[in-house]
């Protein structure tokens, strides 16, 4: 028998980007199931909550034949992966200035538990400029998401600021 290989995708994801889902998108050719790990932190001030964020996440999904899944979390991300069986903590690297705090929470989870290993995807070069907050800050001011965000969050996004 086979072992299924899950890996957690980890962030706080307000909104998903199409850097976000490049990232997912490409793993799924190498693990079996991508669960996207939402962190759930009632002290951070979020444009999208805990359940809006996982409902879009979910729906950007819908094609991949239950291969991705998305939950919510809090506490340590550790113990959020044995829970659901994860080996692997998925993250996206952009740019040299995401490596320092990338390989700062990397052995700093390797340091928590030796049940997990974290993985690194280059991001594609047509998102390596992408970020949520630039999304947020650009959709605030009335600009062009599309190249930024999925389709449905882009009009999640302009539900939040019209009016
Ligand atoms: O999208 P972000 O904000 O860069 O994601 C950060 C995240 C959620 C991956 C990180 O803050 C996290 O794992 N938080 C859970 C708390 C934890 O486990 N901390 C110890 C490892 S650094």
């Amino acid at each position: 028998m086979t072992r299924e290989i899950v890996a957690i995708f980890p962030g706080s994801f307000d909104p998903l980007t199409l850097g976000h889902t490049d990232i997912v998108r490409r793993a799924l050719a190498t693990f079996d199931k991508v669960v996207v790990a939402v962190l759930s932190n009632p002290d951070k001030n979020t444009l999208f909550s805990v359940n809006e964020r996982i409902e879009l996440i979910k729906a950007e999904f819908k094609d991949c034949a239950g291969r991705v899944d998305a939950k919510s979390f809090s506490g340590l991300l550790v113990e959020f992966a044995d829970q659901v069986k994860a080996t692997v903590i998925l993250r996206g690297l952009r740019a040299i200035s995401d490596y320092d705090y990338e390989a700062q929470m990397a052995l700093m989870n390797r340091n928590l538990s030796s049940k997990v290993e974290t993985f690194f995807l280059m991001s594609s070069e047509n998102c390596s400029y992408i970020s949520s907050s630039l999304a947020r800050q650009i959709a605030k001011f009335g600009g062009d998401v599309s190249k930024l965000v999925p389709n449905s969050v882009e009009g999640a996004l302009k539900a939040k600021f019209r009016s």
